[in-house]
């Protein structure tokens, strides 16, 4: 692993795990590859640009371009390639999926041939536990277990798993699958639901919690995420996939307690709303796979919570702009019609 093409890396976890792989690995170089959607942002790169100006090279480009995702493998030399590319919100899937079919679906399958194409390079993709739906009772979902995805977010993440499977099967390409639980912590695009809330909060403007609030999600720290997939890319069995959490579950409910908590904002601030479309309300992963690799989570949901609040309190300057954009039309169509509940 000497020259890797981190895509998406202008994003939330691609631009932590930029920074993570830069400092672990002081031969690498990294080439980003991003289309700079809503989501991707320079300025998540601005420090790595000045503290790895030699190691670090930045593309601007779109995964389903075929001849640019090519001529970059090619003029880079990439030997590694991990895809963390996508459209990510389950909310904008629900307004529209095409773009989810296009980037997670197609755009995974152009990566997977460029792998092909160049020698069978090393693949890591970057799924998510939505693939396994929604988990009934107190079962945990395990690697093998069948895929079985609710929303078009996760449909499009299961139907790239299913591709990057088949290559391996099919062409023997090395590649690897991680499932990771809600990545919460710096950078994060202010539409998921914790950055969501903890800018709302500082804002004093409503948190809308969807339905009862009873939902469940195993809320982890991106830098917990990032080591993990680094461990895997050392050290991982070709052709298997790892959940990524810290196995433990939360209410919605619970982590907004938390939140408004660490940031001394009132409890009057929650407003139950209408709820999504199909929401799944458990998520649950078994992670003995990933811990008996040898990696463990330095924070407990909690603190990862805590922490994120203190980071979004302490960087304004990187999220208001953002809130003062293109963010208001988005809050609009999801928020502005939305039925209120009466307090649970
Ligand atoms: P994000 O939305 O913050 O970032 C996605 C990045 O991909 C952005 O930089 C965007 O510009 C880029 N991108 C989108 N379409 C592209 C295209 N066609 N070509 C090139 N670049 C494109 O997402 P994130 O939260 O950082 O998620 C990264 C990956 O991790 C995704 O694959 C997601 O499914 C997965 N994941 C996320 C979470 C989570 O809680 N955020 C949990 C598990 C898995
Ligand atoms: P989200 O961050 O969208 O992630 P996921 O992909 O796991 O759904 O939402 C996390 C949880 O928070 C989920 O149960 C939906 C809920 N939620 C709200 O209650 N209100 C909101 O405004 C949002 C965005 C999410």
């Amino acid at each position: 692993m000497q020259n890797i093409l981190i895509t998406g890396g202008a994003g939330f976890i691609g631009c932590n795990f930029v920074r993570y792989i830069l400092n672990c690995e002081p031969d690498i170089s990294v080439t980003v590859f991003d289309k700079l959607t809503y989501a991707g942002r320079l300025e998540n790169l601005a420090a790595v640009s000045e503290n790895f100006g030699a190691r670090y090279h930045f593309v601007q480009g779109d995964i389903c371009d075929a001849a640019k995702v090519e001529e970059t493998v090619s003029a880079r030399n990439i030997d590694t390639i991990v895809n963390f590319a996508a459209e990510t919100h389950v909310d904008r899937s629900i307004l529209d999926p095409d773009a989810f079919v296009q980037t997670d679906v197609y755009g995974t399958y152009v990566l997977l041939e460029a792998a092909r194409k160049f020698g069978n390079l090393r693949f890591h993709q970057i799924s998510t536990d939505e693939v396994y739906g929604h988990i009934e009772g107190h079962r945990r979902s395990v690697e093998n277990d069948a895929l079985a995805p609710r929303s078009p977010y996760a449909a499009s993440k299961a139907s790239a798993d299913l591709f990057v499977n088949a290559y391996h099967v099919t062409y023997d390409l090395p590649v690897t699958v991680s499932r990771g639980a809600n990545n919460i912590g710096p950078y994060q695009y202010p539409e998921k639901v914790v950055p969501l809330f903890i800018t709302n909060a500082l804002e004093s403007i409503h948190l809308p919690v969807y339905g009862d609030g009873q939902q469940m999600r195993d809320y982890q720290y991106v830098a917990d995420h990032c080591a993990a997939i680094y461990l895997i890319l050392l050290r991982g069995t070709i052709g298997e996939s790892y959940n990524i959490g810290t196995g433990a579950e939360m209410t919605n409910l619970a982590m907004v307690e938390i939140l408004l908590e660490e940031l001394d904002k009132p409890r009057a601030l929650i407003q139950h709303v209408e709820d999504r479309l199909g929401h799944d309300r458990r998520y649950s992963l078994d992670v003995s796979k990933i811990l008996a690799l040898g990696w463990e989570p330095d924070y407990t949901p909690e603190e990862a919570i805590r922490s994120t609040a203190r980071w979004y309190r302490d960087n304004r300057w990187w999220w208001q702009p953002i809130r003062d954009g293109e963010f208001k039309d988005y809050y609009e169509s999801v928020y502005g019609a939305r039925k209120k509940l009466e307090p649970h």
